[in-house]
């Protein structure tokens, strides 16, 4: 019988697969090879596969709270994000974080006390978003940021939250005169410390942070190597400046769980806003390992 074969394996079998010798057999694995075809997918993948199954199996992976509070931040999908599909909701990455990050902090104290809080560096406001919906006791959420960020947060928020606005404060981090010796009851930095020079995080904690009761952080504990994550031509520029920026610049690889230990234990200790202060809980980033949370309050 006249075996048939699909073209589709008829034109691999020929392009790919029709010169098996040992120098074939030595690199067939390698990202942007062959294999691509036969096991795994590239490691190079250029489209959205990796990314949608990341989010897709953490979202699979929520409890029934999570959903819940997702629920209750109502419209997430500001900006056009990517989303998957779960238990009828949409959710995006973005706001996947920001229930893990919520979760940290509900199960650690005693979230619903908190009456005001400040955020330093907060990107679109998700956070702001998301605690506004979730704690009604919040009396004042205070955003430190760069001017043009504020811009998109306001924005993004007056469409969000158009209810609580007039509990958001917007102080450009540019005009020091404007935050200094200010206090909360809780002060957030998620995402930006890492990226912020080494003395603007000292007058952070000394005008902000240790004026208030309680410290959230959420941020990488090293630098890596750009070609670590197969980026081949990073802009050089970039490269500098990141690795003079935050308190933990050492190299570490961040896919050795040795190195990420170690890495934890020097992240918590150099974010400690001072001596009456105390690590009270910490956990690596659920998806992105490399990333971690702690929550420090003043010792009683
Ligand atoms: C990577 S984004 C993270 C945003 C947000 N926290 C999040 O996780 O979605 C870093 C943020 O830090 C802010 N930022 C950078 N330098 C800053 C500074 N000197 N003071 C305050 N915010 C700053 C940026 O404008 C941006 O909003």
């Amino acid at each position: 019988m006249n075996h048939k074969i699909s073209n589709l394996w008829a034109n691999l079998s020929e392009s790919l697969f029709s010169q098996i010798d040992d120098k074939f057999i030595d690199n067939f694995r390698q990202p942007g090879g062959v294999n691509s075809r036969l096991a795994a997918w590239d490691p190079f993948d250029p489209t959205m596969r990796y990314y949608k199954l990341i989010l897709f199996n953490a979202a699979m992976r929520w409890t029934d709270d999570a959903y819940l509070l997702y629920r209750k931040l109502g419209n997430t999908n500001v900006g056009n994000p990517v989303t998957v599909r779960s238990k009828g909701l949409d959710i995006n990455l973005d706001y996947l974080f920001t229930i893990n990050e919520y979760m940290f902090l509900k199960s650690n104290m005693n979230i619903q006390s908190i009456n005001s809080i400040i955020e330093i560096g907060a990107g679109f406001g998700r956070t702001c978003h998301a605690l506004l919906k979730l704690l009604p006791n919040l009396t004042s959420y205070t955003i430190i940021d760069l001017p043009e960020l504020l811009n998109l947060s306001a924005g993004v928020l007056a469409r969000v939250v158009p209810d609580h606005m007039q509990k958001v404060s917007f102080i450009n981090a540019t005009v020091e005169t404007d935050w200094q010796n200010i206090s909360a009851d809780l002060v957030i930095n998620i995402d930006s410390f890492q990226e912020m020079l080494p003395e603007t995080i000292k007058q952070y904690f000394d005008n902000v942070i240790n004026r208030s009761s309680n410290f959230y952080i959420n941020n990488p504990i090293g630098k890596y190597l750009p070609e670590s994550v197969g980026i081949t031509n990073p802009n050089k520029i970039d490269i500098m400046d990141v690795f003079q920026l935050g308190y933990c610049r050492n190299v570490i690889d961040i896919f050795d769980e040795d190195q990420l230990n170690r890495a934890r234990d020097n992240f918590v200790q150099s974010y400690i806003p001072g001596s009456e202060w105390q690590a009270i809980v910490q956990s690596p980033m659920e998806i992105v390992p490399y990333y971690h949370n702690v929550l420090y309050t003043r010792k009683s």
